[in-house]
Protein backbone atom coordinates (compact mmCIF):
# COMPACT_ATOMS: atom_id res chain seq x y z
CA UNK A 1 0.00 0.00 0.00
CA UNK A 2 3.04 2.51 0.91
CA UNK A 3 4.61 1.34 -2.61
CA UNK A 4 1.30 3.05 -4.07
CA UNK A 5 0.28 5.87 -2.29
CA UNK A 6 4.05 7.27 -3.03
CA UNK A 7 3.37 6.39 -6.95
CA UNK A 8 0.34 8.10 -6.30
CA UNK A 9 2.15 11.05 -4.67
CA UNK A 10 4.77 11.50 -7.63
CA UNK A 11 2.09 11.14 -9.94
CA UNK A 12 0.02 13.80 -8.87
CA UNK A 13 2.46 16.11 -7.80
CA UNK A 14 3.86 16.05 -11.44
CA UNK A 15 0.50 16.61 -12.81
CA UNK A 16 0.10 19.89 -10.72
CA UNK A 17 3.25 21.46 -11.90
CA UNK A 18 2.33 20.07 -15.50
CA UNK A 19 -1.04 21.52 -15.37
CA UNK A 20 -1.27 25.20 -17.13
CA UNK A 21 -5.11 26.37 -16.36
CA UNK A 22 -7.46 26.37 -13.61
CA UNK A 23 -9.65 23.57 -15.30
CA UNK A 24 -6.71 21.62 -15.81
CA UNK A 25 -6.14 21.64 -11.50
CA UNK A 26 -9.68 20.83 -10.90
CA UNK A 27 -9.35 17.70 -13.44
CA UNK A 28 -6.68 16.43 -11.31
CA UNK A 29 -8.00 17.45 -7.77
CA UNK A 30 -11.56 15.20 -8.85
CA UNK A 31 -9.20 12.43 -10.11
CA UNK A 32 -7.15 12.66 -6.51
CA UNK A 33 -9.41 13.79 -4.49
CA UNK A 34 -13.15 13.13 -5.79
CA UNK A 35 -15.59 10.69 -4.76
CA UNK A 36 -13.74 8.41 -6.84
CA UNK A 37 -10.54 9.87 -6.63
CA UNK A 38 -7.49 7.30 -5.93
CA UNK A 39 -6.71 9.02 -2.53
CA UNK A 40 -10.08 8.46 -1.56
CA UNK A 41 -10.09 5.06 -2.49
CA UNK A 42 -7.05 4.55 -0.57
CA UNK A 43 -8.48 6.54 2.51
CA UNK A 44 -11.59 4.57 2.19
CA UNK A 45 -9.84 1.75 2.17
CA UNK A 46 -8.08 2.04 5.83
CA UNK A 47 -10.30 0.39 8.09
CA UNK A 48 -9.78 -2.98 6.18
CA UNK A 49 -5.91 -3.21 6.82
CA UNK A 50 -4.65 -5.34 9.31
CA UNK A 51 -4.70 -3.39 12.22
CA UNK A 52 -0.78 -3.33 12.63
CA UNK A 53 -0.72 -1.60 9.13
CA UNK A 54 -3.46 0.81 9.48
CA UNK A 55 -1.51 4.10 11.77
CA UNK A 56 1.69 3.64 9.64
CA UNK A 57 -0.43 3.65 5.90
CA UNK A 58 -2.95 6.01 7.29
CA UNK A 59 -0.72 8.60 8.21
CA UNK A 60 1.16 8.19 5.02
CA UNK A 61 -2.26 8.76 3.34
CA UNK A 62 -2.77 11.64 5.26
CA UNK A 63 0.25 13.17 5.07
CA UNK A 64 -0.24 13.13 1.04
CA UNK A 65 -3.42 14.46 1.01
CA UNK A 66 -1.74 17.45 3.10
CA UNK A 67 1.13 18.05 0.44
CA UNK A 68 -1.25 17.57 -2.50
CA UNK A 69 -3.90 20.11 -1.05
CA UNK A 70 -0.82 22.76 -0.63
CA UNK A 71 0.96 21.89 -4.16
CA UNK A 72 -2.76 22.40 -5.57
CA UNK A 73 -2.82 25.76 -4.06
CA UNK A 74 0.51 26.88 -4.51
CA UNK A 75 0.28 25.88 -8.04
CA UNK A 76 -3.48 27.69 -8.15
CA UNK A 77 -1.94 30.97 -7.22
CA UNK A 78 0.92 30.54 -9.50
CA UNK A 79 -0.98 30.09 -12.54
CA UNK A 80 -3.57 32.99 -11.12
CA UNK A 81 -0.07 35.54 -11.12
CA UNK A 82 0.97 34.27 -14.16
CA UNK A 83 3.29 31.86 -13.76
CA UNK A 84 5.26 32.40 -17.13
CA UNK A 85 7.20 29.49 -16.56
CA UNK A 86 4.51 27.06 -16.33
CA UNK A 87 2.50 28.80 -19.07
CA UNK A 88 5.75 28.59 -21.63
CA UNK A 89 5.78 24.54 -20.89
CA UNK A 90 2.31 24.38 -21.21
CA UNK A 91 1.77 26.29 -23.91
CA UNK A 92 5.18 25.04 -26.08
CA UNK A 93 6.82 28.92 -26.69
CA UNK A 94 7.89 31.45 -24.25
CA UNK A 95 5.70 34.12 -23.77
CA UNK A 96 8.36 36.81 -23.07
CA UNK A 97 10.41 36.97 -25.69
CA UNK A 98 9.57 40.28 -27.69
CA UNK A 99 7.01 39.57 -30.15
CA UNK A 100 7.34 39.28 -34.02
CA UNK A 101 6.94 43.15 -35.31
CA UNK A 102 4.12 43.45 -37.44
CA UNK A 103 5.17 46.05 -40.73
CA UNK A 104 1.65 48.34 -40.84
CA UNK A 105 1.60 49.84 -44.51
CA UNK A 106 1.33 53.37 -45.10
CA UNK A 107 0.09 55.90 -47.84
CA UNK A 108 0.87 56.01 -51.07
CA UNK A 109 2.77 59.35 -51.85
CA UNK A 110 0.39 60.05 -54.90
CA UNK A 111 -2.20 59.35 -52.27
CA UNK A 112 -0.82 61.76 -49.58
CA UNK A 113 -0.62 64.82 -52.16
CA UNK A 114 -4.01 63.66 -53.31
CA UNK A 115 -5.83 64.19 -50.28
CA UNK A 116 -4.00 67.41 -49.31
CA UNK A 117 -5.38 68.74 -52.42
CA UNK A 118 -8.49 67.26 -51.91
CA UNK A 119 -8.45 68.91 -48.10
CA UNK A 120 -7.60 72.33 -49.67
CA UNK A 121 -10.37 72.21 -52.56
CA UNK A 122 -12.91 71.02 -49.97
CA UNK A 123 -12.55 73.92 -47.77
CA UNK A 124 -12.60 76.22 -50.39
CA UNK A 125 -16.66 74.69 -51.34
CA UNK A 126 -15.21 72.29 -54.27
CA UNK A 127 -16.70 68.71 -54.64
CA UNK A 128 -14.70 65.98 -54.54
CA UNK A 129 -15.95 63.77 -57.72
CA UNK A 130 -14.73 60.67 -59.51
CA UNK A 131 -15.31 59.25 -63.39
CA UNK A 132 -14.99 56.31 -64.92
CA UNK A 133 -11.12 55.10 -66.11
CA UNK A 134 -13.00 53.16 -69.09
CA UNK A 135 -13.95 55.96 -70.98
CA UNK A 136 -16.55 56.63 -74.24
CA UNK A 137 -14.87 58.32 -76.71
CA UNK A 138 -17.34 60.73 -76.29
CA UNK A 139 -16.17 62.24 -73.18
CA UNK A 140 -12.74 61.73 -73.84
CA UNK A 141 -12.77 63.91 -77.23
CA UNK A 142 -15.66 64.63 -79.00
CA UNK A 143 -17.52 66.51 -76.28
CA UNK A 144 -14.40 68.09 -74.97
CA UNK A 145 -14.13 69.85 -78.53
CA UNK A 146 -11.73 66.93 -80.04
CA UNK A 147 -13.51 65.74 -82.75
CA UNK A 148 -12.70 62.20 -84.34
CA UNK A 149 -9.56 64.08 -87.27
CA UNK A 150 -8.29 66.59 -84.73
CA UNK A 151 -4.92 66.25 -84.86
CA UNK A 152 -4.37 67.15 -80.93
CA UNK A 153 -5.86 63.27 -80.68
CA UNK A 154 -2.36 62.40 -81.79
CA UNK A 155 -0.61 63.83 -78.43
CA UNK A 156 -3.62 61.93 -76.41
CA UNK A 157 -2.60 58.41 -78.07
CA UNK A 158 -4.31 55.82 -75.89
CA UNK A 159 -5.47 52.21 -75.27
CA UNK A 160 -8.49 51.17 -77.02
CA UNK A 161 -10.72 48.52 -75.75
CA UNK A 162 -10.65 45.91 -78.32
CA UNK A 163 -14.19 44.70 -79.88
CA UNK A 164 -15.92 47.86 -78.71
CA UNK A 165 -16.85 50.70 -80.33
CA UNK A 166 -15.69 54.13 -79.05
CA UNK A 167 -14.47 52.84 -75.21
CA UNK A 168 -10.39 53.52 -74.46
CA UNK A 169 -8.70 53.96 -71.42
CA UNK A 170 -9.14 57.74 -70.39
CA UNK A 171 -6.16 59.74 -71.33
CA UNK A 172 -7.01 62.82 -68.71
CA UNK A 173 -9.17 63.58 -66.24
CA UNK A 174 -11.04 66.55 -68.65
CA UNK A 175 -13.70 63.93 -69.36
CA UNK A 176 -15.31 64.55 -65.94
CA UNK A 177 -15.43 68.05 -67.17
CA UNK A 178 -18.91 67.63 -69.26
CA UNK A 179 -20.09 64.58 -67.25
CA UNK A 180 -19.90 66.94 -63.84
CA UNK A 181 -21.98 69.89 -66.10
CA UNK A 182 -24.58 67.18 -66.93
CA UNK A 183 -25.04 66.25 -63.46
CA UNK A 184 -25.16 69.09 -61.52
CA UNK A 185 -26.22 73.08 -62.16
CA UNK A 186 -24.29 76.06 -62.12
CA UNK A 187 -22.48 76.99 -59.37
CA UNK A 188 -19.96 73.73 -60.19
CA UNK A 189 -17.07 73.91 -57.76
CA UNK A 190 -15.55 70.04 -58.59
CA UNK A 191 -12.28 68.23 -58.06
CA UNK A 192 -11.33 65.00 -59.74
CA UNK A 193 -8.49 63.36 -58.57
CA UNK A 194 -7.70 60.33 -60.93
CA UNK A 195 -5.47 57.39 -62.76
CA UNK A 196 -5.20 58.17 -66.72
CA UNK A 197 -3.29 56.10 -69.33
CA UNK A 198 -1.23 56.51 -72.23
CA UNK A 199 0.22 54.80 -75.23
CA UNK A 200 3.74 56.62 -74.13
CA UNK A 201 7.31 56.28 -74.26
CA UNK A 202 8.21 55.69 -70.59
CA UNK A 203 10.96 57.48 -69.01
CA UNK A 204 12.12 58.80 -66.05
CA UNK A 205 9.36 61.62 -65.84
CA UNK A 206 6.50 59.92 -68.62
CA UNK A 207 4.52 56.45 -67.70
CA UNK A 208 1.63 54.92 -69.37
CA UNK A 209 -0.37 55.36 -65.95
CA UNK A 210 -0.02 58.07 -63.84
CA UNK A 211 -2.25 60.46 -62.08
CA UNK A 212 -4.26 63.87 -62.49
CA UNK A 213 -6.41 66.24 -60.62
CA UNK A 214 -8.59 68.03 -62.63
CA UNK A 215 -10.65 71.51 -61.14
CA UNK A 216 -13.59 72.32 -62.67
CA UNK A 217 -15.49 75.98 -61.70
CA UNK A 218 -18.37 76.96 -63.49
CA UNK A 219 -20.70 80.38 -62.43
CA UNK A 220 -21.78 83.38 -63.87
CA UNK A 221 -19.49 85.99 -64.61
CA UNK A 222 -16.42 83.31 -63.77
CA UNK A 223 -12.64 85.37 -65.27
CA UNK A 224 -9.78 84.50 -65.77
CA UNK A 225 -8.83 86.40 -61.97
CA UNK A 226 -10.77 83.45 -60.46
CA UNK A 227 -8.68 80.96 -61.82
CA UNK A 228 -5.16 82.75 -60.60
CA UNK A 229 -6.37 83.23 -57.14
CA UNK A 230 -7.51 79.80 -57.26
CA UNK A 231 -4.48 78.17 -58.47
CA UNK A 232 -2.04 80.52 -56.63
CA UNK A 233 -4.04 79.09 -53.21
CA UNK A 234 -3.49 76.16 -55.03
CA UNK A 235 0.23 76.50 -54.97
CA UNK A 236 0.34 77.82 -51.18
CA UNK A 237 -1.30 74.53 -49.99
CA UNK A 238 0.98 72.70 -51.78
CA UNK A 239 4.37 74.75 -51.31
CA UNK A 240 2.94 76.27 -48.05
CA UNK A 241 4.60 79.95 -49.10
CA UNK A 242 3.40 82.48 -52.38
CA UNK A 243 4.83 81.66 -55.11
CA UNK A 244 5.10 84.50 -57.78
CA UNK A 245 3.48 83.27 -60.54
CA UNK A 246 2.88 83.58 -64.26
CA UNK A 247 0.69 82.56 -67.37
CA UNK A 248 2.55 82.00 -70.64
CA UNK A 249 -0.27 80.84 -73.71
CA UNK A 250 -0.79 77.96 -74.34
CA UNK A 251 -3.31 75.93 -76.67
CA UNK A 252 -5.85 72.78 -76.39
CA UNK A 253 -8.81 72.26 -77.85
CA UNK A 254 -11.40 72.73 -74.81
CA UNK A 255 -10.20 75.87 -73.55
CA UNK A 256 -9.92 79.27 -74.38
CA UNK A 257 -8.01 81.17 -73.69
CA UNK A 258 -5.65 78.05 -72.14
CA UNK A 259 -2.54 79.13 -70.14
CA UNK A 260 0.25 76.95 -68.90
CA UNK A 261 0.76 78.53 -65.44
CA UNK A 262 4.56 78.41 -64.32
CA UNK A 263 5.72 79.38 -60.56
CA UNK A 264 9.08 80.63 -59.35
CA UNK A 265 11.12 77.65 -57.97
CA UNK A 266 10.34 77.30 -54.26
CA UNK A 267 13.43 75.14 -54.11
CA UNK A 268 16.11 77.73 -55.15
CA UNK A 269 14.16 80.77 -54.88
CA UNK A 270 14.54 81.72 -58.54
CA UNK A 271 18.42 81.30 -58.90
CA UNK A 272 18.42 78.41 -60.85
CA UNK A 273 19.18 74.79 -60.12
CA UNK A 274 18.40 71.47 -61.37
CA UNK A 275 14.63 71.04 -60.21
CA UNK A 276 13.71 74.47 -62.70
CA UNK A 277 16.64 73.27 -65.14
CA UNK A 278 18.37 76.77 -64.44
CA UNK A 279 15.65 78.39 -65.90
CA UNK A 280 14.04 80.33 -62.13
CA UNK A 281 10.66 78.95 -63.23
CA UNK A 282 8.75 75.39 -62.85
CA UNK A 283 6.04 74.34 -64.97
CA UNK A 284 2.89 73.53 -62.81
CA UNK A 285 -0.45 72.93 -64.84
CA UNK A 286 -1.96 73.82 -68.25
CA UNK A 287 -4.90 75.41 -67.17
CA UNK A 288 -7.65 78.11 -69.38
CA UNK A 289 -11.72 79.23 -69.60
CA UNK A 290 -13.77 76.24 -70.54
CA UNK A 291 -14.44 76.71 -74.47
CA UNK A 292 -17.79 77.39 -75.02
CA UNK A 293 -18.41 74.14 -77.31
CA UNK A 294 -17.74 72.32 -73.92
CA UNK A 295 -20.48 74.25 -71.93
CA UNK A 296 -22.86 73.64 -74.81
CA UNK A 297 -22.18 69.51 -74.79
CA UNK A 298 -22.49 69.77 -70.84
CA UNK A 299 -26.13 71.54 -71.52
CA UNK A 300 -24.98 74.82 -70.84
CA UNK A 301 -25.39 78.30 -72.11
CA UNK A 302 -22.15 79.80 -72.72
CA UNK A 303 -23.97 83.47 -73.08
CA UNK A 304 -25.36 82.56 -69.43
CA UNK A 305 -22.41 81.18 -67.95
CA UNK A 306 -18.63 81.15 -67.89
CA UNK A 307 -15.96 78.62 -66.35
CA UNK A 308 -12.24 77.69 -65.94
CA UNK A 309 -10.42 74.29 -65.65
CA UNK A 310 -7.09 73.20 -65.16
CA UNK A 311 -5.64 69.81 -65.47
CA UNK A 312 -2.69 68.75 -62.41
CA UNK A 313 -0.23 66.20 -63.03
CA UNK A 314 -0.47 64.68 -59.31
CA UNK A 315 2.48 61.95 -59.97
CA UNK A 316 5.06 65.36 -61.05
CA UNK A 317 3.92 66.95 -58.73
CA UNK A 318 4.13 63.94 -55.89
CA UNK A 319 7.83 64.11 -57.42
CA UNK A 320 8.58 67.98 -56.98
CA UNK A 321 7.05 67.54 -53.58
CA UNK A 322 9.14 64.51 -52.55
CA UNK A 323 12.12 65.08 -53.94
CA UNK A 324 11.35 61.90 -56.65
CA UNK A 325 13.45 61.91 -59.35
CA UNK A 326 11.89 58.99 -61.35
CA UNK A 327 7.98 58.35 -61.97
CA UNK A 328 8.51 54.64 -62.39
CA UNK A 329 9.82 53.80 -58.59
CA UNK A 330 5.70 55.38 -58.10
CA UNK A 331 4.59 51.67 -59.32
CA UNK A 332 7.61 49.99 -59.09
CA UNK A 333 6.07 47.81 -56.06
CA UNK A 334 9.17 48.22 -54.37
CA UNK A 335 8.94 48.42 -50.94
CA UNK A 336 12.87 50.06 -50.37
CA UNK A 337 11.04 53.33 -51.90
CA UNK A 338 7.43 52.89 -50.73
CA UNK A 339 8.43 52.47 -47.10
CA UNK A 340 9.92 56.17 -47.04
CA UNK A 341 6.67 57.76 -46.78
C1 LIG B 1 -4.17 67.53 -70.16
O1 LIG B 1 -4.20 66.32 -69.95
C2 LIG B 1 -5.38 68.36 -70.00
N1 LIG B 1 -6.54 67.53 -69.88
C3 LIG B 1 -5.21 69.26 -68.77
C4 LIG B 1 -6.18 70.42 -68.71
C5 LIG B 1 -7.35 70.29 -68.03
C6 LIG B 1 -5.89 71.61 -69.33
C7 LIG B 1 -8.27 71.34 -67.99
C8 LIG B 1 -6.76 72.68 -69.32
C9 LIG B 1 -7.95 72.53 -68.63
P1 LIG B 1 -1.61 67.56 -70.56
O2 LIG B 1 -1.59 66.52 -71.61
O3 LIG B 1 -0.63 68.65 -70.68
O4 LIG B 1 -3.03 68.20 -70.36
O5 LIG B 1 -1.39 66.85 -69.15
C10 LIG B 1 -1.52 67.56 -67.95
C11 LIG B 1 -0.43 67.12 -66.97
O6 LIG B 1 -0.46 65.71 -66.81
C12 LIG B 1 0.99 67.40 -67.49
O7 LIG B 1 1.36 68.71 -67.19
C13 LIG B 1 1.79 66.39 -66.75
O8 LIG B 1 2.13 66.88 -65.46
C14 LIG B 1 0.84 65.23 -66.58
N2 LIG B 1 1.16 64.18 -67.57
C15 LIG B 1 0.81 64.13 -68.86
N3 LIG B 1 1.28 63.00 -69.44
C16 LIG B 1 1.93 62.31 -68.48
C17 LIG B 1 2.62 61.06 -68.42
N4 LIG B 1 2.70 60.26 -69.45
N5 LIG B 1 3.18 60.67 -67.25
C18 LIG B 1 3.05 61.47 -66.16
N6 LIG B 1 2.40 62.64 -66.12
C19 LIG B 1 1.84 63.07 -67.26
Amino acid sequence: MKERIESLREEALAALEAAASAEALGSIERRVLGREGELTRVLASLPKLPKEERPAVGAAANRLKEEFLAALERRARALSEGDVEGERKALGFDPTLPGRRLRTGSLHPITLVARELEDLFSSMGFAIVDGPEVELEHYNFDAINIPPDHPSRDVWDTFWCEGTSGLLLRTHTSPVQVRAMERLTPPIRVLVPGRCFRHEAVDASHEHTFHQVEGLVVDRGISVAHMIGTLRTLLRGIFHRDLEVRLRPGFLPFVEPGFELDARCPFCGSKGCGVCKQSGWIEILPCGLVHPNVLRAGGLDPEAVSGFAFGLGLSRLAMLRYGIDDIRWFFSGDLRFLRQF
